[in-house]
């Protein structure tokens, strides 16, 4: 059953999650889209890492739903960009890779079977998840390669009906991000976490900036997951400021899903 109102997590101003779909990675798991030159992952490593990722969740109370693999669809382990969820708004995403279009499919009927009530994303609209950055009642719009005007429009939409606010970030002259969560993360409150190329955007004026340094780039990439935060392991400057600032870490090795140019947030969604 969806909880239909927000339950408080001890982070402040974040609501707490329950739940959380993921979907392991396929065996082809390399042929999925990459702008990273690191080489082909281990797929073995691929799956201890993702059953890290997946105990981690659980331990932080989340009761998780676990997809199928999918060869078909070798990026479906980057669940993150089939929806979004948020307590008042519940969206079906169309992602902007053909390649991606059908992974849609299992994860409405995994929420439609647990009563979700869902929104969607029509053409000509393009929407990843990842493009999509929840800061309690205001979301980020990442405009990017893979989410177009029209589809930030709809989701717009969708959101302000719901009553939230939103506010559009283009990404698209940044390099090395191929999401706006690939540089920016919220913790909580008003203060969020994220690279330099996207601190100066006037839409995050009124919040309080954690950067990350550009040799620790992919670290802005984290997820809170109710009274904790994940980050990728190996970033030690960045999980010491976090520290500093007062907020529990959990840190989880990520270099396999990095070569494939995915993240923390990438690997589930949570509600
Ligand atoms: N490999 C993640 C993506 O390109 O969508």
């Amino acid at each position: 059953m969806f909880p239909s109102s927000a339950l408080r997590s001890s982070l402040p101003g974040t609501h707490a999650f329950r739940s959380a779909i993921v979907r392991p990675p396929s065996a082809n798991f390399s042929e999925g889209l990459t702008r990273e030159d690191l080489g082909p992952p281990d797929f073995s490593l691929a799956l201890a890492q993702h059953a890290q990722y997946c105990a981690a969740l659980e331990r932080c109370g989340l009761q998780l739903t676990r997809l199928p693999a999918d060869a078909r669809h070798p990026d479906a382990t980057f669940v993150e960009d089939t929806a979004v969820l948020l307590p008042r708004c519940r969206v079906i995403t169309r992602p902007g890779a053909n390649s991606r279009l059908g992974e849609t499919d299992a994860v409405r009927e995994c929420l439609s079977t647990q009563g979700v009530p869902l929104e969607t994303i029509t053409t000509p609209g393009t929407v990843d998840g990842g493009d999509i950055c929840e800061a309690g009642e205001h979301v980020f719009i990442g405009l990017s390669a893979r989410t177009n005007a029209e589809g930030a429009a709809q989701l717009g939409t969708l959101l302000q009906a719901a009553g939230y606010t939103s506010s559009i970030v283009d990404i698209r002259g940044i390099d090395g991000i191929l999401h706006l969560k690939s540089g920016l993360s919220w913790l909580g409150e008003r203060r969020l976490l994220l690279i330099d190329a996207l601190a100066g955007d006037p839409a995050f004026a009124d919040y309080e900036p954690v950067l990350v340094e550009s040799d620790e780039a992919y670290a802005a990439n984290a997820v809170r997951v109710n009274d904790v935060v994940f980050v990728a392991s190996g970033y030690r400057r960045t999980a010491a400021r976090l520290r500093e600032l007062g907020h529990a870490l959990v840190e989880l090795d990520m270099s396999e899903f990095r070569k494939m140019d995915g993240g923390l947030s990438c690997l589930s969604l949570r509600y």
